[in-house]
């Protein structure tokens, strides 16, 4: 545990980079440890959750190596689509609900027998939205009561092709039987009747794989893989993470006089609601460069002090802002006027119940809000909560960080009972936001 206060500073000014995106992250190890070849990797994300799939991929064979300096490029020599050897020990997943899930519809399609294990978060979260379908291509699971890790998945090589409409919106669900749908004979669809990010396709085709996306006359997505590609090593440039850069954005519009300039972050369409909320509530936000790097699209962000008024968010946009409600409640706190915010059920197993979450710390915060099963309402009376409160973040990195930021804002500091979470994607947060000019201390 590792206590972190955070009390008004100064003025935040400065230009940052935001660590890579932790989704590109995941998946450039997995699919450079599936490919023939070596793959280089720039930009990677150097945090506990991608590490805990670098190693994972290293138990089945895949070659990972580090760079010489943090930050240098990484290089990994792949197996093989259906190539990965046995693991000799458990998996251990960490606090990484993407690592366990992505690596479950990996392992199904290997002719092995594998054991994934996690911290207290992530063993308490459902893995039964992955085991349903997965079981359905011919997966074996046996797991603890309600499907949750530590869990077995027995693999196999003769998996059946399905078409598997998504019950949650949920990248993840996609990701993991597209990754089964690699080594499977024939075509695995899935559909989604909301989009959700699409690293998983965008990735998948860099590398050399056949997945077609279409729309249908619903209007939902249907997205399908054809069976055994030869993946050929690649070089991956990873943007900034927008769910990273999150922080210093919403931290610039709130703090008074701030200014600040962040580059090369990603801003793919699946991933950029909260941009969209924070302009609609009069946030001076400004996306410039736009440009491409590897297949996905990147841009210079700049950031300036606003005064933000309260909006409602539509439900159809969480999918692309899902793990950014946090710190956007921490943005409507500050606000004139009330925000309410609709179909965010998914929130409630993330790596906490985060909706819980935020309304406890903000009404400690003195933060008048209501609350129902899938959505939230929070009444901003246009200045800074008064704060003074000690968050418990029960293992989540995204609580801690957007507690950090009220504390930049608010009357009295904020304590967070541990910031050790937030070196699962956001290594070196304290060091940046003190660089710019706030003030968290130990
Ligand atoms: C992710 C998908 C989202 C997100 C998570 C990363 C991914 O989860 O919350 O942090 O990389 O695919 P769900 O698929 O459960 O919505």
């Amino acid at each position: 545990m590792s206590i972190l206060v955070s009390k008004q500073g100064r003025a935040l000014q400065g230009d940052i980079l935001v660590p890579g995106d932790k989704s590109i992250s995941h998946r450039a190890l997995m699919l450079g440890g599936l490919a023939i070849g070596e793959t280089t990797i720039e930009g990677l994300l150097e945090g506990e959750d991608v590490l805990a799939t670098a190693q994972a991929m290293r138990q089945m064979g895949a070659r990972v190596m580090p760079p010489a300096q943090p930050g240098g490029q990484w290089r990994i020599v792949g197996c093989g689509v259906g190539g990965l050897s046995e693991p000799d020990g458990v998996l251990d997943m960490g606090n990484s609900g993407t690592a366990a899930r992505l690596l479950m519809g990996v392992l199904a399609a290997h002719p092995f027998t594998s054991f994934l294990s996690g911290d207290r978060s992530l063993n308490s979260r459902p893995m039964a939205r992955i085991i349903t379908p997965l079981g359905q291509m011919g997966a074996g699971f046996v797991t603890r009561s309600k499907g949750r890790m530590p869990l077995c998945v027995q693999g196999t090589d003769q998996l059946i092709p399905i078409s598997y409409e998504l019950p949650v919106a949920s990248a993840q669900v996609k990701s993991a039987i597209l990754f089964a749908g690699m080594n499977t004979q024939g075509e695995t669809t899935v559909i989604e009747p909301l989009a959700t990010r699409d690293h998983s396709e965008r990735m998948l085709n860099h590398f050399g794989a056949q997945v077609a996306t279409s729309i249908l006359d619903n209007g939902a997505r249907s997205i399908t893989i054809t069976g055994y590609p030869e993946l050929e090593a690649r070089h991956v440039i990873v943007p900034g993470d927008i769910s990273s850069a999150a922080f210093p954005i919403v931290a610039g519009l709130i703090v008074p006089g701030s200014e600040i300039s962040t580059r090369g972050v990603g801003v793919n369409p699946l991933r950029t609601g909260l941009i969209d909320c924070l302009v609609e509530m009069g946030g001076d936000l400004s996306l410039d460069n736009r440009r491409d790097q590897a297949g996905e699209p990147v841009a210079d962000l700049v950031i300036r002090g606003s005064t933000l008024s309260g909006i409602e968010v539509p439900p159809e946009r969480a999918p692309s802002m899902i793990d950014e409600y946090p710190i956007l409640c921490v943005a409507a706190a500050c606000a004139q006027g009330s925000t309410r915010m609709n179909g965010i059920g998914e929130l409630r197993v993330k790596e906490c119940d985060r909706l819980a979450a935020m309304v406890r710390g903000l009404k400690a915060a003195g933060v008048e809000l209501e609350e129902g099963e899938d959505w939230l309402l929070v009444h901003g009376t246009g200045s800074p909560p008064k704060g003074g409160m000690t968050m418990d973040v029960e293992l989540d990195h995204r609580i801690a960080m957007s507690f950090l930021v009220l504390g930049m804002a608010s009357d009295e500091p904020v304590t967070v009972d541990d910031g050790s979470p937030i070196a699962t994607s956001f290594p070196g947060f304290e060091a940046l936001f003190n660089g710019l000019g706030a003030d968290i201390s130990g």
